[in-house]
């Protein structure tokens, strides 16, 4: 009996384990299609949001291109260029031999700090390396510092040096070179002047007058901005505009040294929905957006050398940010952009390529 007890016992235990191992896989069956379930609904969900991401994608693009379609035409032909025919344009063709960068593209951005008013301008100048801040668009008050370090480590503009100028500088539209400072003086409506300031003897040692036909801006977006000095290591220039009547960006390359105009360009950029600009080789690189601010573009492009062709400088796009660049200065040294933005200050490194020489 005790055999058949144990017999009993284990047909008992075998029924049960028979009985766990049913139950266990109806639970698996169970859990399984719960699983499936599961997946196909985090399927379709994914599938939803990426229909979502690509429709918003989409309409951005869409609205980019309703954009660009409104604007006014980025980048006239080469025919509509008025070269000042005083001038030969042979030298530059020869000096700018060596400088032979585009760029091709944004690498990385980098927000420093905020500090100051929603516009304002802030460079390095590519030989001291010293930094300045120029809070607002207007004022006699800068702010320097030995280094982008000292700028992003101090609290506001605090462990800056102050520097007051003898005249006001107007506009988002100064450069620093070598200790040297060249704003924009506009005292009455019409004349626009050049000022030339020594950072280290602290006094001015030039002004160029220079004579507009009516008040215009360079950048509709930027009205502040009466006219846009850049550096690119060829030199010093100036883009502006000669009336309100004339809808495109004029360039014109200075001597640093006696702020004398050395040649006038005409590059068929429209002022409309500019926003700031620069220069890089001898090439003029036009930044585009909307009043109300959405993405910044390189959309047009004006070689003096006629070897950039806006072909080869595709749209650039700069990464989604706050607001809208007040101000965007090139640094040939580090070829990087500082850009103000909202009182954000920005740097922007860029890759570049080689000009294709014809
Ligand atoms: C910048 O200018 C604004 C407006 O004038 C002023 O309120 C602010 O204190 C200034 N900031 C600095 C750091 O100078």
């Amino acid at each position: 009996s005790t055999c058949f007890t144990l017999l009993d016992r284990m047909q008992f235990w075998h029924e049960q384990s028979h009985r766990y191992h049913t139950e266990l896989q109806d639970f698996k069956k169970l859990t399984a299609e719960t699983m499936a379930g599961l997946r196909s609904e985090h399927g379709t969900l994914s599938k939803d949001l990426e229909g979502a991401a690509a429709q918003v994608d989409r309409v951005e693009r869409e609205m980019d291109y309703v954009e660009i379609q409104t604007s006014p035409r980025a980048c006239a032909n080469k025919a509509d260029r008025v070269v000042d025919s005083h001038f030969n344009s042979v030298k530059y063709s020869r000096l700018y031999v060596d400088c032979v960068e585009i760029i091709s593209g944004i690498r990385s951005v980098k927000i420093l700090k905020r500090v100051g008013s929603p516009k304002g301008t802030w460079t390095r100048d590519p030989r001291s390396s010293k930094v300045y801040i120029f809070n607002g668009t207007s004022g006699d008050i800068i702010y320097q510092f030995n280094s982008v370090l000292d700028f992003s480590r101090s609290p506001g503009v605090t462990g800056s040096r102050q520097i007051r100028l003898p005249f006001d500088w107007r506009g988002a539209g100064s450069a620093v070179y070598n200790d040297y400072l060249y704003y924009i003086k506009q005292e009455d409506e019409i004349d626009l002047q050049v000022v030339k300031y020594d950072l280290l003897g602290g006094s001015v040692t030039d002004v160029a007058m220079f004579p507009v036909e009516s008040r215009a801006t360079v950048y509709s977006l930027n009205p502040e901005t009466v006219a846009d000095l850049a550096v690119d290591g060829e030199g010093l220039w100036l883009l502006y505009a000669t009336s309100d009547s004339e809808p495109n960006i004029n360039l014109a390359k200075m001597d640093p040294d006696t702020l004398d105009i050395e040649q006038i360009w005409d590059t068929g950029c429209p002022r409309e929905n500019a926003e700031a600009s620069f220069v890089v080789c001898g090439t003029v690189y036009v930044v585009y957006n909307t009043r109300l601010a959405s993405r910044s573009r390189v959309q047009c492009v004006f070689d003096v050398n006629d070897v950039v062709i806006s072909e080869e400088a595709p749209l650039l796009y700069f990464p989604r940010r706050y607001g809208a660049h007040a101000s965007l200065k090139y640094n040939p040294e580090e070829t990087q952009l500082y850009g103000w933005d909202d009182g954000y200050q920005i740097v922007y490194r860029l890759t570049m390529k080689r000009k294709l020489l014809v």
